[in-house]
């Protein structure tokens, strides 16, 4: 099996440090989510994480929490070494097919106003975006997008 054949599956506990390593690597340590945050995360009931693998290996995780009616995108993030082969596009696809099966009308997230890769994809799958809040991140604004479902 090549790089480019993925298996998209429920994040479970023993993903975690996984996603945590995939994270340090795409935001650096000190932005990354602590494992004890995705542990947390994973135990939720009111949150549907996924993770994609390669060979066995998780390459990629996204997550969102889900209450009533509202959704937020909380993590999403690819192992650089797996950037452009469609990983991202179909784990996301796969997130909001989820969200909307469990009830959420309308889905939101953060994003840095300089992450185009992310941004061109969040607007593909229909994402506007609605506010600039200032200073969100330690480094930084976030640009929040959202779609209806
Ligand atoms: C955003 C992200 C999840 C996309 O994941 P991905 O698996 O590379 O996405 P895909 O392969 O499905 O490609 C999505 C788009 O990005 C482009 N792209 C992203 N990185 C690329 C790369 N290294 N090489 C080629 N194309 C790339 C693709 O061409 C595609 O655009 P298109 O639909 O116009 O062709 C990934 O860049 C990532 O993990 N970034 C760091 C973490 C992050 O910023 N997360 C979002 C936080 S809000």
């Amino acid at each position: 099996m090549g790089k480019e054949a993925f298996n998209l599956r429920e994040m479970t506990s023993d993903d975690v440090d996984a996603a945590v390593a995939i994270d340090k690597k795409c935001f650096g340590k000190r932005d990354a989510w602590r494992r004890k945050y995705f542990l947390a995360a994973v135990m939720n009931i009111n949150s549907a994480y996924l993770v994609a693998e390669v060979e066995g290996k998780v390459v990629a995780c996204a997550g969102a929490k889900i209450r009533n009616e509202e959704a937020e995108i909380e993590t999403f993030a690819v192992d650089p070494d797996y950037h452009g082969l469609g990983i991202g596009t179909q784990l996301f696809s796969k997130l909001i097919d989820t969200i909307k099966e469990r009830g959420a009308a309308f889905v939101y997230l953060e994003v840095r106003p300089g992450n185009t890769p992310a941004i061109k994809l969040y607007e593909h799958f229909g994402f506007r975006a609605l506010v600039n809040i200032e200073n969100y991140y330690s480094n930084g604004d976030a640009l929040v997008m959202m779609r209806d479902l």
